[in-house]
């Protein structure tokens, strides 16, 4: 009996040890210390250093930021990048117009020249990062109030990120791991000319559209290519004709060998935001309250968008990018609302919580109280939060779009309110004003805003406390009677907002005297009202609850490194520089069914349904698999596609590098499958999957669909 019990603790110590291949975010500079022994065991073949290093080219070398919420991976040396179809799209669609629409035909460079710019766009590179814990805290006792202990760690950190890149051309960012207990800096070098080199047709790229996203089995040619330029001393430079391909210090040779079940991969980028360590408050907020009442609002913007987009070609493409932004986190939402139920994962967590207060109570007594204090903190909480995710759909989220527009003259007030006008600053930000009015109404259509904007204030009325409600309603409700539609068209009617031109002039020759017309516009008067509720009512509730949660997060992550003091922690991620790492694998969805872990041209040609936009196959890869013309991109008579590994991803991981034993390119991450989308608050190693782009399925699209072979050429191709 006592036999037994060893032995099944035993196997459960081992269970554990395993588990944590696939689950975790790590930190690269402390690969060493907690995780290469264990990468190599599972048949890694590089070293620590090749990983990541401050002293050698390495592996981090060629992994950059793309934009601001996405990941690109260097592949050649002439500073070629590739990142995602869907984080290129904003780009893609900017350039595109219905006379030349690179999201319905793609688009590539054949030389150079053709290369387009993209004004805004930024790539990322890590230069060096380093553990500034103890200098953040430099001067703070325990005995401060938080308020007095936070002044001083700002103070601090504004000191560290100053001196780490004096003298340089470099940016410092600081930020805090495990919830304010350690602190890391990081040095960055940012690119500001980063020019479009192609992209495959959305029916590629986009292939299987909203109906696939966050879904295994997948067949989306996920990629897009971009270049990096730089001065001729190879270094940032704004961009100018006279910039020069960028000549990284390492770009990532590309596997043509391809993945079989059971193989080592690692994922290397850069993970936005998870919460594994938060109490079963937060995840009851977000099942129960948070998660259902957005997915109702985005439903109905959804509905209404796709009803336009379906109608009108030029609509879809101004409604593209905003459509598929919304129907994201959408769906999403969705997953993980459903993910955590089958985990059951609100009851896992009560169960570790009785755990953790039995130990608190007899070991740290310090940390006994935590959870009666988090569930008096997220029963006020959670209805602040939800007002501040509703308003944030009202007009910031791809709401009410006239509002938002209206919203952006704020700064022409203020600069016209002041004593004495500054004209230089005036005519600046009436220049930049003016560009952002252009952008605007580029993707602008007048009716979906209408519809949108009647129904979303309906639901805002229907969905929250009445103590939020803005004063506009008072006018909605007296004068319009109650009537919605009524104030709707009246404020369609009214406002300049909804005017190019009129906005425009509005911008151009805004004056003291303007102030007075803006001020009675309704556009703005109902951004105001919905604003006011916000400042006066909701934020700085919002700000006392965060704050108070920040710091019980501080001492729950304490807490629970010290109750299990044996585990190895990850970080939550928090935007920086990950290793993940774990193994191509199927799994099981449920009863009796079972997915191989990957995808091929055969099941691209399944989905073909000239019916449904999602699953258009273009012409020209049909005749490619008529004719079997797949080259050496040809495995067991198919083109492989996708394929799914245990590594444990999340949003801003897009585009990241996924790489094999050897360190060289296989895939590009792009997505997760369904089962698995709760992985931000819970991992499962049984069915969390991280969905990849197989690079064969890449260089086949490059070479024999687009025809830009050319760029293979300067790729390091290992068959
Ligand atoms: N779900 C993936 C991610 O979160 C892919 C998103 C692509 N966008 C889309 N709307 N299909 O980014
Ligand atoms: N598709 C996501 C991204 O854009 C990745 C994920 O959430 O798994 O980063």
């Amino acid at each position: 009996m006592i036999k037994k019990t060893l032995l099944t603790l035993l196997v459960a110590l081992f269970m554990q040890t395993m588990a944590k291949a696939d689950e975790g975010m790590w930190i690269p500079m402390l690969l060493e210390k907690y995780n290469i022994e264990q990468m190599q065991k599972m048949g890694f073949k590089l070293t620590a250093e090749d990983v990541y290093s401050v002293n050698q080219a390495c592996l981090k070398d060629a992994v950059v930021i793309f934009g601001r919420g996405c990941t690109g991976e260097l592949i050649s040396d002439k500073g070629l990048i590739v990142t995602n179809h869907h984080c290129g799209y904003g780009q893609i669609q900017y350039h595109s117009s219905v006379e030349n629409d690179y999201l319905t035909n793609g688009f590539w460079a054949m030389s150079p020249e053709e290369e387009l710019i993209n004004p805004g766009l930024t790539v990322t590179f890590l230069k060096r990062m380093e553990d500034v814990t103890e200098k953040v805290f430099e001067g703070t006792t325990s005995d401060m109030t938080n308020e007095e202990r936070q002044k001083i760690i700002g103070r601090n950190i504004a000191k560290i990120k100053s001196e780490a890149v004096k003298d340089t051309h470099y940016k410092a960012v600081l930020k805090p791991f495990f919830h304010g207990n350690q602190y890391f800096l990081f040095v960055n070098e940012v690119f500001k000319d980063v020019r479009l080199v192609g992209a495959p047709p959305s029916a590629i790229g986009k292939f299987g559209g909203d109906t696939d996203n966050w879904m295994w089995p997948r067949h989306t040619g996920d990629f897009s290519m971009f270049r990096i330029y730089a001065d001729k001393d190879n270094k940032p430079a704004e961009y100018s004709k006279d910039n020069v391909p960028y000549k990284p210090a390492k770009h990532f040779p590309v596997s043509l060998k391809g993945v079989n079940e059971g193989d080592f991969t690692m994922v290397f980028g850069y993970p936005g935001s998870t919460y594994q360590y938060v109490p079963s408050y937060h995840l009851q907020m977000l099942t129960e309250t948070i998660n259902p009442k957005l997915i109702d609002v985005r439903t109905e913007k959804l509905a209404i968008m796709n009803r336009f987009q379906e109608a009108d070609p030029a609509v879809r493409i101004k409604y593209a990018a905003k459509n598929a932004r919304i129907s994201n986190s959408w769906k999403r939402w969705i997953g993980e609302n459903r993910g955590l139920e089958i985990l059951d994962a609100i009851n896992k967590k009560q169960q570790f919580e009785a755990e953790f207060n039995k130990w608190a109570k007899s070991n740290a007594v310090e940390y006994s109280d935590l959870l009666v204090k988090y569930e008096k903190v997220y029963k006020d909480y959670t209805n602040y939060n939800l007002t501040y995710g509703y308003y944030r759909e009202m007009i910031r989220s791809n709401g009410m779009e006239i509002a938002y527009l209206a919203s952006q003259m704020e700064a022409l007030k203020a600069l016209y309110s002041a004593d004495e006008v500054n004209e230089e600053a005036a005519g600046k930000v009436k220049e930049k004003l003016k560009e952002r009015v252009e952008l605007f109404f580029k993707d602008y259509y007048k009716p979906i805003d209408k519809e949108l904007s009647a129904k979303l204030l309906a639901m805002y009325a229907e969905n929250i406390d009445k103590a939020f409600q803005p004063d506009v309603y008072d006018l909605i409700n007296g004068k319009f009677k109650g009537d919605i539609q009524k104030f709707v068209d009246y404020l369609f009617s009214k406002s300049i907002f909804d005017d190019k031109e009129a906005t425009l002039a509005f911008v151009n020759d805004f004056s003291v005297k303007s102030i007075k017309k803006l001020e009675k516009d309704p556009a703005y008067v109902l951004n105001n009202s919905f604003k006011t509720v916000y400042e006066d009512e909701v934020y700085p509730k919002l700000k006392k609850y965060s704050s108070e949660l920040a710091e019980l997060n501080k001492a729950y992550m304490a807490a629970q490194m010290k109750f299990e003091s044996d585990k190895v922690f990850y970080p939550d991620a928090n935007f920086t520089l990950r290793v993940s790492y774990g193994q191509v694998k199927g799994y099981t969805a449920r009863d009796a069914v079972y997915y191989k872990h990957f995808t091929t041209l055969e099941g691209i040609m399944e989905k073909d349904n000239p019916d449904i936009y999602d699953y258009r196959v273009p012409a020209k890869l049909k005749e490619l698999y008529k004719n079997k013309d797949y080259g050496r991109y040809e495995v067991d008579g198919t083109v492989p596609v996708c394929f799914v590994a245990t590594n444990h991803t999340t949003g801003g991981n897009s585009g990241s590098p996924v790489l094999n034993a050897e360190g060289h390119l296989i895939g590009i991450n792009f997505d997760r499958a369904w089962e698995g989308v709760m992985s931000d608050l819970m991992f499962n190693p049984e069915q969390c999957r991280n969905i990849s782009l197989d690079m064969r399925y890449v260089l086949f699209i490059v070479d024999k669909m687009a025809g830009a072979g050319y760029l293979l050429d300067e790729m390091t191709i290992i068959e």
